[in-house]
């Protein structure tokens, strides 16, 4: 079963996009197993975008996240990771097509409201970066065989 881990930006928090987001997910029919909300600090931050270090939008990518609410959060599914990145949509909002997250509520490259693993080495870093195992849920979905064939 493969995760992934999704994080709502400040922004998300602040507009009211925890249940819009979290619904997607769920509707979709990817089981959530691990949810926290913290204001993260700068190491945390730095960790996550370390692939970034160095860039000329680092610095304000994680002020931005440390700035307020981040929702953390671990899906699991089949191919949650590129399809939950197909959902996210492209990093840039406006060339995000309509329907995904981004495309349907997002218009700059700073403000794109969501964050999500972009393959499976990345997942398993950022959920053991974000979550203790304990905090993760191990639990069978009474709909799994309904999403599932
Ligand atoms: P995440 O899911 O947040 O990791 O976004 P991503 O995987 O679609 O993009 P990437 O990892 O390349 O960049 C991380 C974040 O840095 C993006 O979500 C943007 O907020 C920001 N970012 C990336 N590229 C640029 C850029 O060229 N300019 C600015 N201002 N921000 C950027
Ligand atoms: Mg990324």
């Amino acid at each position: 079963k493969e995760r992934s881990f999704i994080a709502i930006k400040p922004d998300g928090v602040h507009r009211g996009m925890i249940s819009n987001i979290i619904s997607r997910f769920e509707q979709k029919g990817y089981k959530l197993v691990g949810i926290k909300v913290i204001v993260p600090g700068m190491d945390l931050a730095k960790a996550h975008y370390a692939e970034h270090e160095g860039k000329p939008f680092f610095n304000k990518l994680t002020s931005f996240l440390t700035s307020g609410p981040v929702v953390a959060m671990v899906w699991e599914g089949k191919e949650v990771i590129k399809y939950g990145r197909t959902m996210i949509g492209a990093t840039n909002p406006l060339a995000s097509a309509p329907g995904t997250i981004r495309g349907d509520f997002c218009v700059d490259m700073g403000r794109n409201m969501i964050h999500g693993s972009d393959g499976p080495e990345s997942a398993q870093r950022e959920i053991a970066l974000w979550f203790q195992p304990s905090e993760i849920a191990e639990y069978e979905s009474a709909t799994q065989s309904w999403v599932y064939e």
